[in-house]
């Protein structure tokens, strides 16, 4: 079994089920970077103060870039036995440097380490989520290209509404994609990682110690966020809003990718037939042949459960936990590491599929047939004739009425017909407003500013 970080005042061994159910090893390994990152500026500051001699700290410090190394050649392979990461990375340099390493720990706490990592954790994932939105904006703009020209039937209700232009339908995904993007940012720049809080209650090394650590740690590195010595110790231990936050944002945004793969997956159907999903992407089924299955969208669909499960999760967690730090909050590793991985993976594969998609042009011709759609061009036609507009609704209403139970096209009836219905509509008028050409032209209330995505 691996040495641990405590012990002292302790006579038992500690339970061996109980051990297994309290590491975290398994999971926290993900935040060793981060970690090492502490305990370099930590060395740096006890190197301040005096308790540590210059050539100590430098070779605390060598030693654990040595990990570093091996973190960012992807051989770090953490030891299960361990507790946690904090633990590991501790193991590992006394028995790199012997007994020096046994001065590494003094004045601070794995409470103050854990907030730390998982701070500049999220804030690393924030920044590669928002690397991943660029490209999904970009794909999505490939897609509109694509058919620069085309039409879309709009709906409301899921039922037909009006013609719309294609790439208008597609922007509307890229809008709330670009403010997903805008949360990110916001939320990426409000970072503050701190350092001092020791257990909860500050360190009795001094500020001007710590700063002076951060300082050069930093040295001539960017680094946009501050990394601050604590305001208040007892604050800073118990903070877990920062997880909250990227996971409400993260929840947001996977609100979005389900909303998308559900229009993607309606309008594959057979019944609507408008899209054409990649091949790549799709499955079969074990007993029907003919099957091409949209399961790519629906993994995304059904993936909103955890990640809204997983916001959930660490809200009920942190719901009355008294100040300071309580063992509770280890359970805000899995669902953070959840959501961002699944997020991720998500991102990565639609970048790739919706460039993809096809649309079937002739099927949305075909549905922009339905004269329904139109309607209210006709009726904005004769407010514009001098009729007020709950007339003109109601004339117009009458008028498709009138078709359907007479099972006639409003384009094939007669000018004697039409005239019934208003003096102002005979069939050169119903040409030139039923067609969706006319209806996307005759909208002008929209700006057209492309959203731009934050790069
Ligand atoms: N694994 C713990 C967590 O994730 C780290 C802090 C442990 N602190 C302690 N005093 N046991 O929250």
């Amino acid at each position: 079994m691996a040495k641990k970080l405590w012990g002292g005042r302790f006579k038992k061994k500690i339970d061996k089920d109980f051990e297994e159910f309290s590491k975290s090893i398994q999971y926290d390994y993900k935040l060793a970077e981060y970690d090492i990152n502490h305990s370099i500026i930590h060395a740096i500051a006890l190197k301040n103060s005096g308790i540590l001699k210059t050539g100590e700290c430098k070779k605390i410090i060598l030693s654990l870039n040595a990990i570093l190394q091996q973190i960012g050649k992807g051989k770090f392979k953490p030891n299960q036995a361990c507790e946690d990461i904090h633990t590991e990375i501790q193991n590992r340099l006394e028995k790199d440097i012997g007994k020096l390493a046994l001065k590494m720990h003094t004045l601070r706490s794995r409470n103050d380490q854990i907030v730390f990592d998982a701070k500049w954790y999220c804030l690393d994932s924030g920044v590669h989520i928002a690397k991943l939105l660029v490209g999904l904006s970009a794909s999505l703009k490939f897609l509109a290209k694509k058919y620069p020209s085309s039409f879309m039937v709009g709906y409301t209700h899921t039922q037909k509404a009006q013609v719309v232009k294609l790439s208008d339908y597609i922007s509307a995904f890229s809008g709330m994609f670009f403010r997903d993007s805008t949360r990110l940012m916001k939320f990426i720049d409000g970072i503050n990682l701190y350092i001092g809080a020791g257990a909860l209650a500050g360190s009795s090394l001094k500020v001007s110690d710590y700063d002076k650590a951060i300082k050069e740690f930093f040295k001539g590195e960017k680094f946009k966020n501050a990394v601050n010595t604590i305001e208040n110790s007892l604050d800073s231990v118990s903070d877990r809003d920062f997880i909250i936050e990227f996971l409400s944002i993260l929840s947001i945004l996977q609100m979005h990718l389900s909303r998308l793969s559900e229009d993607f997956i309606l309008y594959s159907t057979k019944e609507f037939n408008f899209l054409d999903l990649p091949e790549e992407f799709c499955t079969g089924s074990s007993l029907m042949p003919h099957k091409k299955n949209p399961d790519f969208l629906e993994l995304v669909r059904g993936s909103t459960g955890k990640v809204y499960g997983n916001l959930v999760s660490i809200l009920t967690t942190m719901k009355g936990l008294p100040l300071t730090y309580n063992r509770d909050m280890q359970m805000d590793k899995e669902p953070l590491f959840s959501s961002v991985d699944t997020i991720k993976d998500e991102l990565c594969i639609m970048v790739k599929f919706i460039k993809g998609i096809k649309l079937n042009k002739q099927a949305v011709k075909k549905a922009l047939e339905d004269e329904s759609l139109y309607a209210t061009e006709l009726a904005e036609y004769l407010v514009y004739q001098n009729v007020a507009f709950k007339d003109a609704h109601d004339i117009v209403g009458k008028l498709v009425r009138y078709s359907e139970d007479n099972k006639v096209k409003i384009k094939e009836m007669p000018d004697t017909i039409l005239k019934k219905f208003h003096k102002g509509l005979n069939i050169i008028v119903i040409n030139k407003i039923m067609n969706p050409e006319y209806a996307v032209k005759s909208k002008k209330s929209i700006s057209r500013r492309k959203p731009k995505i934050n790069a």
